[in-house]
């Protein structure tokens, strides 16, 4: 009755932005991922006959009341899936550099999912592990898999869409390197930035429609390995899932200066022939995305940018693990 698991966070190069069905929540568009090493999450489970309650420790501590809820919803389905009525004490630490300021949602349920349905005693394959994972947050189901992996789109009452592997981590060398920034304003989750975007923004439904061209085109991108190809692909992709957010009501920003001050430094280094591409996710951090033999230029570049605070290179990284 006691499992863990290691899952690692990943990073979206289609973005993901808008959901078809908010209560279970299936996205509305199709995205592409690539898993990252290093940024990790260790998540262990125990089911014990002895609780009265779900106990949630994250990095230490006692988890607030939200962060709590989302991890018993998910320990919920694990039960239910089980038949299972006993209560669980969860541990959760996140291995990322330290004050990374990016988000875990996606290794943190990857790595529940697997742990809990393990210490469950349920059998479950990659695919329903994703499925579960995606229930919680859909970037999630993702983490699930190793190397470059999709999640397509969904529509309403789909509760089997799951993420896929596109292709290995050994497929492609390419490096992210991420150029921490001062954040700006409080943050808006995912979330509510998404389902802000989908009631409010003018533009939300011309997103909706162009969002599965550049899955389209990245997926191809990756399987012939064209750098050039899938960064012009990915930048679109980001800015516009930002102009979504940009253009919602009340207005979503996530840049700080600094993100601009990076994109113009990702733009330059372009400039002088380095061909590497940038992308933002919920937050005004820019991870920017290279050949391996170009990683420590661009870090550099990044590091003398006005307003970067830290950097550092991620690798592709690996499938979930499940350890008893
Ligand atoms: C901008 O997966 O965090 O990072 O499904 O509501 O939990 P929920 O959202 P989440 O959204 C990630 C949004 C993004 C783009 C991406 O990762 O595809």
């Amino acid at each position: 009755m006691e499992a863990s698991a290691r899952a690692c966070a990943n990073i979206a190069l289609a973005k993901y932005w808008g959901k078809a069905d908010v209560q279970r929540n299936v996205p509305a568009v199709p995205s592409v991922s690539l898993t990252l090493d290093q940024l990790l999450t260790e998540t262990r489970v125990r089911f014990d006959r002895s609780l009265g309650a779900d106990v949630v420790r994250l990095d230490g501590r006692r988890a607030t009341e939200a962060e709590a809820d989302r991890v018993i919803a998910m320990l919920n389905r694990v039960r239910r899936e089980a038949r299972l009525r006993v209560k669980a004490r969860v541990s959760s630490h996140n291995h990322f550099p330290t004050a990374a300021g990016l988000a875990s949602s996606a290794s943190g349920f990857a790595a529940l999912a697997a742990a809990a349905s393990a210490a469950a005693g349920i059998g479950f394959n990659a695919r329903r592990l994703s499925a579960l994972a995606r229930a919680s947050s859909a970037s999630a189901a993702r983490s699930i898999y190793g190397g470059f992996v999709e999640l397509p789109a969904g529509s309403r009452g789909d509760v089997e869409l799951a993420a896929r592997q596109v292709a290995p981590p050994e497929h492609w060398n390419l490096r992210l390197v991420v150029a921490l920034t001062e954040p700006g304003q409080k943050k808006v989750g995912s979330t509510e930035g998404m389902e802000r975007s989908r009631k409010t923004s003018p533009y939300y439904q011309a997103w909706l429609e162009q969002a599965p061209k550049w899955s389209r085109k990245i997926k191809r991108a990756i399987k012939e390995r064209e750098l050039d190809t899938l960064g012009a692909a990915m930048e679109q992709s980001t800015l516009a899932f930002h102009c979504c957010a940009i253009t919602s009501d009340p207005p979503i920003i996530y840049w700080a200066p600094a993100t601009l001050a990076a994109l113009a430094t990702v733009r330059g280094l372009r400039g002088r022939g380095v061909s590497v591409w940038a992308t933002m996710d919920a937050g005004p951090h820019v991870k920017a995305l290279c050949a391996a033999s170009d990683a420590s230029r661009v870090r550099q570049a990044l590091d003398r940018t006005e307003g970067v605070t830290r950097s550092w290179v991620a690798k592709p990284g690996p499938d979930v693990e499940v350890h008893r």
